[in-house]
C-alpha cells in the first residue's frame, strides 16, 4: 500500500507547531515553536500576544520543517489542523494557513479535535489496541474515555469543577511557582513529603472528578498556617497535593479498565507528562495486567506530531472536509 504523509497545524494556544507524520504512527520531522517565556511574564497565556506570534512564527517553522524532512508540500497527501476547542485567536491561524496550503496544493484538508490529537499521541509510541479506555489529563480537560475503534470517542466520567492541569496551576500559584507551574509542582512534590492532612477528591463510584475542594484545602491550609505565623513546608504540600490527585486517577482509571472489561490503557494530555501520575499508573497496570501505553514526554503537550497522527484515521473514517469549516473555541470530542 502506497505511504500516506499528512502534514499537521497545531497553533490552539501558546505553541505553534507543524509536523509530517507517515501512515499516522512515523515521525518524519517536528518543528515547534513555544511561547513560553513569553507568557511567564504575565503568569498566564495572554491571547492577543498569543496569536500575534502564531502569525509571525507560522511560515518560519513551515520552512524549518520542509528542510528537517527533506520534503516538499507537493509530497504531502493531506493537512490536518487543530479546529478546536482553545484560543480562538490562536486557532485561527492554524485554521487559515491550513486553508490556504489546501487550496493552493490541491491538497485534501482534516480539520482535527485538539483532544483527539492527545489521545493519539501514544499511537506514536505504540499502535493502539481496541477496546481502549483513555485517561484525558490537560489544562481544559479531565476525562474518561472508552474507544472500541480508532477516532470513535465515547466519554465516560470527567471533572466536575477545575481540571487536573488547571488545579496543578493553581495549587502551583498558591506556592509562588512561576507559569506553568504544573511541571515545578511535580518536581517539588518528589523533595517532599505527604505529611498534609488533605482530602481526598470525589472518591466515589462515579468515574467522575472534581478537584476544586481539594485546591480550596490547600488555600485555607495556607492562610491557616500563616496566621498561626506557622511555616508551610512546600515540598510537603506539593508532595500531598500530588498524591491525593494521582491516587484518584489512577483508582478511577483501572476500575473504567476492570468494569469495561478492557486491556489497553493510554494517558493523554499536558498532565500525562507528570512523573507521580506515569509511575502509578504503570504499577496499577502492571497488578492488573493491563497493557499501558505513555506518550513520549516531547509528545504529551501541544504539538502538530499528535495532530498528524489523529488526522490520519479521522481522514481514513470521515474523509476530507470542504473548506468552509471554522475554528472553535469551544466543541465537544463527543
Ligand atoms: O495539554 P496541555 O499542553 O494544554 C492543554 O491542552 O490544556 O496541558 C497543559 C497543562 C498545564 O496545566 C500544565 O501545568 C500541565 O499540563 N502540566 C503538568 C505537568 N506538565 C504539564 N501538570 C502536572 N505535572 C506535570 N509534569
Ligand atoms: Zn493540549
Amino acid at each position: 500500500m502506497k505511504d500516506i504523509y499528512c502534514l499537521a497545524i497545531e497553533s490552539s494556544c501558546d505553541e505553534t507547531s507543524v509536523s509530517i507524520v507517515k501512515n499516522g504512527t512515523t515521525e518524519i520531522a517536528t518543528v515547534t515553536s513555544t511561547q513560553i517565556d513569553i507568557h511567564a511574564l504575565y503568569g498566564g497565556v495572554v491571547p492577543e500576544i498569543a496569536s500575534r506570534k502564531h502569525i509571525e512564527n507560522i511560515t518560519i517553522i513551515l520552512n524549518e520543517l520542509l528542510i528537517k524532512s527533506k520534503m516538499k508540500i507537493e509530497d504531502i497527501d493531506f493537512i490536518a489542523v487543530t479546529y478546536g476547542p482553545g484560543l480562538i485567536g490562536s486557532l485561527l491561524i492554524g485554521v487559515m494557513t491550513a486553508k490556504t496550503l489546501s487550496f493552493i496544493y490541491k491538497k485534501p484538508i482534516v480539520p482535527v479535535h485538539h483532544i483527539a490529537g492527545h489521545i493519539y499521541a501514544s499511537n506514536l509510541t505504540e499502535r493502539l489496541s481496541f477496546p481502549l479506555i483513555a485517561l484525558v489529563v490537560s489544562g481544559g480537560h479531565t476525562e474518561l474515555i472508552y474507544m472500541d475503534a480508532d477516532y470513535s470517542f465515547k466519554k465516560i466520567g470527567e471533572t466536575l469543577d477545575d481540571a487536573v492541569g488547571e488545579a496543578y496551576d493553581k495549587v502551583g500559584r498558591i506556592l509562588e511557582l512561576p507559569y506553568p507551574a504544573g511541571p515545578k509542582l511535580d518536581s517539588l512534590a518528589h523533595r517532599g513529603k505527604d505529611t498534609y492532612n488533605l482530602p481526598t477528591p470525589l472518591d466515589d463510584e462515579s468515574y467522575n472528578f472534581s478537584f476544586s475542594g481539594l485546591k480550596s484545602a490547600c488555600m485555607n491550609l495556607k492562610n491557616t498556617l500563616s496566621m498561626k505565623k506557622e511555616v508551610l513546608r512546600k515540598e510537603d504540600l506539593a508532595a500531598s497535593f500530588q498524591n491525593r490527585v494521582v491516587k484518584i486517577l489512577v483508582k478511577k482509571t483501572i476500575k473504567a479498565a476492570l468494569e469495561y472489561n478492557v486491556k489497553n490503557i493510554i494517558i493523554a494530555g499536558g498532565v500525562a507528562a507528570n512523573s507521580g501520575l506515569r509511575d502509578e499508573l504503570k504499577k496499577a497496570a502492571i497488578d492488573n495486567s493491563i497493557n499501558l501505553i505513555i506518550p513520549d514526554l516531547k509528545n504529551c503537550t501541544d504539538n502538530a506530531t499528535m495532530i498528524a497522527s489523529a488526522g490520519y484515521y479521522a481522514f481514513l473514517k470521515n474523509g476530507a472536509s470542504e473548506l468552509d469549516f471554522n475554528a472553535k473555541a469551544t466543541e465537544s470530542l463527543f
